[in-house]
Formats: structure tokens, sequence, C-alpha cells
């Protein structure tokens, strides 16, 4: 794969033109399918990306217009770059993202040391589009291409042990200058149960508008569970471990009174600070009238994932 450069982004208008027309031409493939049919519609050969293979085209969020490629990244949240929405954009230029390699460790047959291209490579890139919603009540609509989580989970042969699943992000102050003051315990953790992460939704993103994944979006590889609030979309990963036990991720360890290990979107549990029932749509509205939108439980996706908790309760957080 190669680095991103300026001239190989994707324009836009021609992106969505493009989607008009695959729209159009699946709509038959869609109505025979039902809708909400989480199957492959059309295969598109991606002669502008610079992925390496096709990215397959599916209907997941078909009905969604996303964001410019401009707004997904320049408002993002990545502490090892800064703490402004501005920052990561600014600096995470430093992050070397060839050669990468994933460790994958605990409750499986096939722990190693895997590099990026041949992690990726023996699955199909597909293109998702799904709502970002942020615990701090923004959101967007981002064009994700990436893997499929329970794809490459699957090819480690995770044993009757692996209950959860722990993801963490580089550690390196020379390339990541925000590891160099104590914002955040790192390396940056996440985890999910095993059946969150084996759900079809879950997603492995590493491009974004068919093309690479720009490094303040959390190049080379970033989790993508559109269900949840956004602190669980751990950035650049360099480790997956499969384990007995809850983990803790980063968020409660530093503020335990406010963030879960679950942390799905829930418009009824308000934020110790701030309420949850509407989400700021980032780039729409002026400054002193941002569009806001419902927030929708799940972000939208209960159908796919509500299952998923029926011993949990919702009335609470985390
Ligand atoms: N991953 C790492 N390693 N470091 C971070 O600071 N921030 C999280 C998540 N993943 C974060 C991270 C938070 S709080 C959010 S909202 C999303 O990344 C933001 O993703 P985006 O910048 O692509 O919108």
């Amino acid at each position: 794969m190669k680095k991103i450069t300026e001239n190989l982004i994707t324009n836009e208008s021609d992106y969505l033109n493009r989607r008009a027309f695959i729209k159009q031409t699946a709509k038959l493939g869609i109505g025979l399918l039902g809708a909400g049919a989480a199957l492959p519609i059309l295969a598109e050969k991606s002669d502008q990306s610079d992925l390496a293979g096709e990215i397959l085209k599916t209907p997941y969020g078909k009905n969604l217009e996303p964001h410019s490629f401009k707004d997904i990244s320049n408002y993002n949240n990545f502490y090892e770059f800064g703490t402004g929405k501005r920052d990561p954009a600014k600096n995470a230029h430093t992050l070397k993202t060839k050669p990468w390699h994933i460790t994958v460790t605990g409750e499986c047959e096939k722990q190693g040391d895997y590099d990026l291209e041949d992690f990726i490579k023996p699955h199909q890139l597909e293109e998702r589009i799904y709502r970002f919603r942020c615990v701090e009540a923004w959101s967007m609509v981002i064009p994700w291409v990436g893997i499929s989580l329970a794809g490459v989970l699957k090819s480690f042969k995770p044993n009757s042990n692996a209950k959860y699943v722990v993801f963490k992000t580089l550690v390196d102050k020379q390339q990541m200058p925000g590891q160099r003051g104590p914002i955040l315990e790192w390396p940056y953790i996440e985890g999910l149960t095993i059946n969150e992460a084996m759900n079809p939704l879950s997603f492995l993103a590493v491009g974004l508008y068919g093309k690479t994944l720009p490094n303040q979006n959390g190049a080379p590889i970033r989790l993508v569970v559109p269900w949840k609030y956004g602190f669980k979309n751990i950035k650049s990963i360099v480790s997956i471990h499969f384990q007995k036990e809850k983990p803790i991720n980063t968020w409660q360890i530093q503020a335990p009174s406010e963030y879960g290990f679950y942390a799905n979107v829930n418009p009824n549990v308000d934020h110790p600070r701030w309420t949850q029932k509407r989400e700021r749509v980032i780039g729409k509205g002026g400054f002193f009238s941002p569009e806001k939108r419902k927030t929708e439980i799940f972000n939208g996706y209960k159908d796919e994932v509500a299952h998923l908790y029926s011993q949990l309760d919702l009335t609470k957080n985390f």
C-alpha cells in the first residue's frame, strides 16, 4: 500500500457521483434482498484507489450521505498527537505506517507477529458507510474501507477461553508527541466481548473515501464499532489479545465515573456532564446554529446488535 499524498485523495464529487451510479445499478439487487440485508451487492474495480485489491460495495449505509473528506480528516480525537480537534491533522505526519506489524497473542491457536500486508491480504476489502457518534455528542457519516473484524479474528482460531478481545495502539514517543506527557495512560487500550467483536458490523478500517487511511484517522489500521461511542474505535493498532477476563479500557482508567466498558450509544442515559439525547452534526449549520439530530439507540444499529445486550440494564451507562 502506498502512503497517502494530497494528489491521491479521491475527488469527493466524483466519488459521490460514482456512488449514485452504483446505487442506481444496484437497486434491483437491494430490492430482491430486502431492506437492511447486509449482503455484498456489487464489486467495483477500485480504479483510482491506492489500496491493494478490489473494494466490495456493500449496502451498509446506503441511505447515509457521507461527510466531506475535509471534515472527516480535520476534526479528530487522537491524543497521541494532541488534545485539540485540529492537532492530529497538523501533527500526525510523524507517524510511520510502513513497515507495520500486529502481534496476536493469548487464547488462540495462531499467535504470531504479522506484517500488516499479510494480515490484510486474505480478507476482502469492503466499503462500509457508518454513522460515527462521539461521546462528546457530535457525529459524522464516514465511508470507511476495511475488512470484517470477525473474519480476521476467526483466522487466528480463538479457543473457548477467549471471552474478550483487547486492542492496543502503538507506543512511540518519537512518532507520537502526545505520549511525551501524561495526558492518558499509554498505550491506548480498548476491548470488546468476543460476541461484539464477531458481530458482522465490527470492522477494521484501513481506508476512507476509497484511499489509504490518513494518519490522523488511525492509520494504518483502526477499529470501527458503529453502535458504540467513538472512544471504543481504537486507532493505529499494533496488538490483538484474546483473554478470559474483562479488560479495563483507557477512558475507564482515566475517568471511571464517566466512561465504561460497553459504551453503547444510548440517548436515554446522559453523560454526567451533558445530555446524550442529541448530537451536533459536524460541518452542518453555522457556528451559532449548529445542526443537531436526535441520537438513536445503538446509534441506529439496534436491529443488528440489541440481542447482544438482552442481559444488560440499558437504563444505566456502561
Ligand atoms: N485511539 C487512540 N489511539 N487514541 C485516541 O486518542 N481517540 C478516540 C478514538 N480512538 C483515540 C483513539 C476517540 S475519543 C474518538 S471520538 C475517535 O477515536 C475519533 O476518531 P476520528 O478522529 O477518526 O473521528
